[in-house]
Order: C-alpha cells, then sequence, then structure tokens
C-alpha cells in the first residue's frame, strides 16, 4: 500500500446526487437566484432579510438529505489509504463529515455554522436566522450571519490548503465546474508541484486541459470505481509528471 499523500477538492456535483442542487447546471442555484443578491457582503448589506431567507431555505431543504456512495467512497479511502488523504471542499453542506471524513477542510465555510459579526464567535447553527437572531456566545442580537465565505471574501484555511497542495502526489477534483477561483486554480498548483492531477465529473471542467488524468460520469459511480482501483491496485501508482 502506498504512502502517497492525496489532496481532493470537492464541489457541488458531489452532492448532487444526494439531493442538493448545484450552483451552474441548468437547474442550479445562480438560475433561480442572483448570487450579487444572496452570496455577496453588499447584498447583504443592501437586504439581509432576504439573504437570512436564502439560507434559511437551504438549511431547511438539508433536513433529510444523507451522504451518497461518494461522499462513503472518500470516507473509505482516508481510512484505508496508508498515506495522509484529505478533502478540501467547497461546498457548505455536512455531508463528508456525515460520511466520515475526517480530515475534511471547509474552504468556503458552513451552511451549519453561524458568524457572530459582533463577537466574531462561530457557533454550530441549524435553525433559521433573523435580524433578531441572539448570539450563542455574546447573546447580542443584529450580528448574526451564516458562516459561509461570500463573493469577494476571502475563502478559509488558504495557508493550510497551500502546504498540502505542495506536498501532494495526487490531486483529484470532483464535481466543480472550475468556474470559482481560488479553487480552480488547484490544480495548476498541484501540478507545480509535481502532483498526478485527476478530474472526476459528471462532464469536463472549465480546467479540464490542465489534469494528467479525468473519467467523466455520475459521482456515484465514477468516485468508487476509483477509489476502488487505488486501493486494490497496491496503493495509488501515480507517475510523477
Ligand atoms: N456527478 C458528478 N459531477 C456532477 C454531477 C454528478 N452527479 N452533477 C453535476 N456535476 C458537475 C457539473 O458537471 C459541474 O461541473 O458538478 C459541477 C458543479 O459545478 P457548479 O454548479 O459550478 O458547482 P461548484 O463548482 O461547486 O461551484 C463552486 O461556486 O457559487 C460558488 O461558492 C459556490 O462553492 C461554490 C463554487
Amino acid at each position: 500500500m502506498g504512502t502517497e499523500k492525496i489532496v481532493i477538492l470537492t464541489g457541488a456535483g458531489l452532492s448532487a446526487e444526494s439531493g442538493v442542487p448545484t450552483f451552474r447546471d441548468t437547474n442550479g442555484i445562480w438560475a433561480k437566484y442572483d448570487y450579487r443578491e444572496v452570496a455577496t457582503p453588499e447584498g447583504f448589506a443592501r437586504n439581509p432579510v432576504r439573504v437570512h431567507e436564502f439560507y434559511n431555505m437551504r438549511r431547511r431543504a438539508h433536513a433529510g438529505i444523507r451522504p451518497n456512495a461518494a461522499h462513503a467512497a472518500l470516507a473509505r479511502l482516508e481510512r484505508e489509504h496508508e498515506g495522509e488523504v484529505w478533502v478540501v471542499t467547497q461546498n457548505v453542506d455536512a455531508l463528508h463529515e456525515a460520511a466520515g471524513s475526517r480530515n475534511l477542510i471547509h474552504m468556503h465555510g458552513e451552511l451549519f455554522r453561524a458568524l457572530c459579526a459582533k463577537c466574531g464567535a462561530r457557533t454550530p447553527w441549524s435553525e433559521d436566522m433573523s435580524l433578531t437572531t441572539a448570539c450563542a456566545s455574546c447573546t447580542a442580537a443584529g450580528g448574526m450571519r451564516p458562516d459561509v465565505v461570500w463573493f469577494g471574501e476571502m475563502p478559509y484555511h488558504m495557508q493550510r490548503i497551500r502546504e498540502l497542495l505542495e506536498a501532494a502526489d495526487l490531486f483529484i477534483s470532483i464535481g466543480t465546474s472550475g468556474n470559482v477561483y481560488p479553487a480552480a486554480g488547484f490544480v495548476a498548483e498541484a501540478r507545480a508541484a509535481g502532483a498526478h492531477t485527476v478530474e472526476l465529473n459528471l462532464e469536463p471542467s472549465e480546467g479540464r486541459s490542465l489534469f494528467a488524468e479525468a473519467v467523466y460520469g455520475p459521482a456515484t459511480s465514477v468516485v468508487p470505481a476509483y477509489v476502488e482501483k487505488m486501493l486494490n491496485a497496491g496503493g495509488v501508482s501515480v507517475p510523477r509528471t
């Protein structure tokens, strides 16, 4: 079993078969909502009620949502591969955790956490949120927002992510369209550091030409098959590109 370091970037396509809408597919979230109104600091300042309603709807829509076979395959890889496996997810859902992934970084924050603008506390949050919601930590009201990274804000844990990419032997991108930076640039960083790069997606992404290898199809079939191949091929035999 190899001890290769594996870094996996995931996007909305990984949760699609769990019933979570993606952003840019035909019936995606951005086909129904204007991201400038519901996913930017300016939109929140202009109309916080609308933004709270958007995230309240998304929290409620996650009730009963379960991880799928692709989430489970990534948790299995972390358990069974001898080397380090890290998932860097753009997703704000809690499906990687529910499937058992432990080495997990939410670079765009988490739908089920709240951030208090008054005291900076981040607390688990699954209820509706409004302008009158009080902070669980400082008890002040009026400063609560979802702990998600909006367009124009800096994604979380970027230093740690860059260190992981620098040390990766294998970089796998799953279920992301490659439209949003800095995540869309991770494949180039991993490749420059000498990692083998793989895209597992329903269809070729914007960054398709940057990957050394690609397998296209639904995540619930492509991801378990790729993990099975890696674990049964006596480890990850990655050519050093
Ligand atoms: N299996 C595998 N891939 C799928 C599936 C599936 N069942 N369904 C859709 N996909 C792919 C699509 O082909 C597309 O390439 O998942 C990708 C989803 O792309 P986006 O909707 O753009 O989602 P994502 O790439 O995660 O968006 C990145 O943009 O809006 C911001 O912060 C938001 O984290 C999000 C970021």
